[in-house]
């Protein structure tokens, strides 16, 4: 059975809006205005985007996850690959998705707009978060299409092994797709799950600029999969997603590949530092190895140490329900995010 079945019936079907001939000198096909209000970059904001700077943008982004251009997806982040998963594999009010938590909370957002139902098979915080295989083969059920896991995970910040995922494709071979959510994958020293991608057909791995490329206010990601399944997805995407403008700015970043392996070296080298240091705070119970560009820790004093940090005009992510109560997520930032990071902990007196 191909992984196609699993999609929403009716959308097997679906017709995809194919935007008409738009490299004619005088554009009167498409109802917009021959003037716009602005200029910007000698870019024509007066006509929709043109599907030749996507397509350079789909090159561009399929050689930074070294795929095949026909393997990818773009999508406004990772959230909007979310989304459209969602919509298109669950039919409202029958299926349902399987995820890990504590993990990325809007996989249960999206999956509740859609009317599915979320089952969950916890990660124990006493085992260091760690998935136990075994505990999520038992929690799938067979109306389950979709099974989420957060590479690294977040706000955990660890890893699943690249063969425990490939043996999860395996065993799930026809009866759900694993979406391999990489956020956080540059800042981890393991191979994506994009190398599996020739071998399993019912693997999507969801990637994103917003983080270790340091252009989150772009939107733009990727949905990674085998070609006939992205084929699938982009009959359903609406017409002219990506602006012009953001297509513009991608090509220009995505222009000076060195920038983004400096990045992520700079950010693991503070995010050891910063580890260190936690762990050298008597008053913190534990601080969790991350792989991402963030640390979870834990501390009874974490209610008193979030005021500390805000008096310190310190944001930082604190949550408020079990597993995750009393403990505090801290993103890497530069020299001098870190230093007022490390200045604030060190002057905090648990009382
Ligand atoms: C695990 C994970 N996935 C996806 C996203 C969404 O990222 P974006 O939509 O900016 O690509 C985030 C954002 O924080 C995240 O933590």
């Amino acid at each position: 059975m191909s992984i196609l079945n699993l999609i929403r019936p009716e959308l097997l079907a679906i017709t995809a809006y194919i935007p008409t001939e738009d490299n004619r000198r005088h554009r009167l096909h498409a109802n917009e205005s021959p003037w716009s209000p602005i200029v910007f970059q000698n870019l024509a904001l007066n006509h929709y985007p043109n599907l030749k700077d996507q397509e350079r943008v789909q090159t561009l982004l399929a050689n930074c996850f070294a795929i095949k251009q026909d393997e990818l997806l773009i999508t406004r982040g990772s959230d909007d690959g979310i989304d459209l998963l969602m919509r298109v594999f669950l039919r409202a009010g029958i299926d349902s998705i399987l995820q890990c938590p504590p993990t990325f909370s809007m996989y249960a957002f999206y999956a509740q707009l859609q009317q599915a139902t979320v089952i969950n098979c916890p990660l124990p915080a006493k085992a260091g978060f760690d998935l136990s295989l075994d505990q999520l083969i038992a929690s799938w059920t067979p109306n389950c299409k979709l099974i989420l896991l957060c590479q690294p995970n977040n706000p955990t910040g660890n890893l699943l092994k690249l063969d425990n995922i490939a043996a999860l494709c395996d065993y799930f071979t026809a009866k759900a797709v694993v979406v391999v959510d990489e956020a956080y994958i540059d800042f981890a020293n393991v191979p994506s799950a994009t190398t599996l991608l020739g071998t399993f057909e019912n693997l999507i791995v969801l990637r994103t600029l917003s983080k270790a490329y340091g252009l989150a206010g772009l939107r733009l990601g990727a949905v990674c999969a085998q070609a006939h399944l992205i084929r699938a997805l982009r009959n359903t995407l609406a017409p002219f997603t990506l602006s012009s403008v953001v297509m513009a700015l991608a090509e220009k970043a995505l222009e000076n590949r060195e920038w983004f392996s400096e990045n992520i070296q700079r950010i693991v080298r503070a995010r050891t530092e910063i580890f260190t240091q936690l762990q050298q705070l008597p008053w913190i119970e534990a601080v969790y190895p991350s792989q991402a560009n963030f640390i979870l820790l834990a501390s009874p004093y974490a209610l008193a140490l979030m005021e500390h940090f805000a008096n310190r005009n310190l944001a930082v992510r604190d949550f408020k329900t079990d597993p995750l109560k009393n403990m505090i997520r801290i993103t890497i930032g530069n020299d001098l995010q870190n230093q007022a990071l490390m200045n604030a902990l060190n002057t905090f007196k648990p009382m």
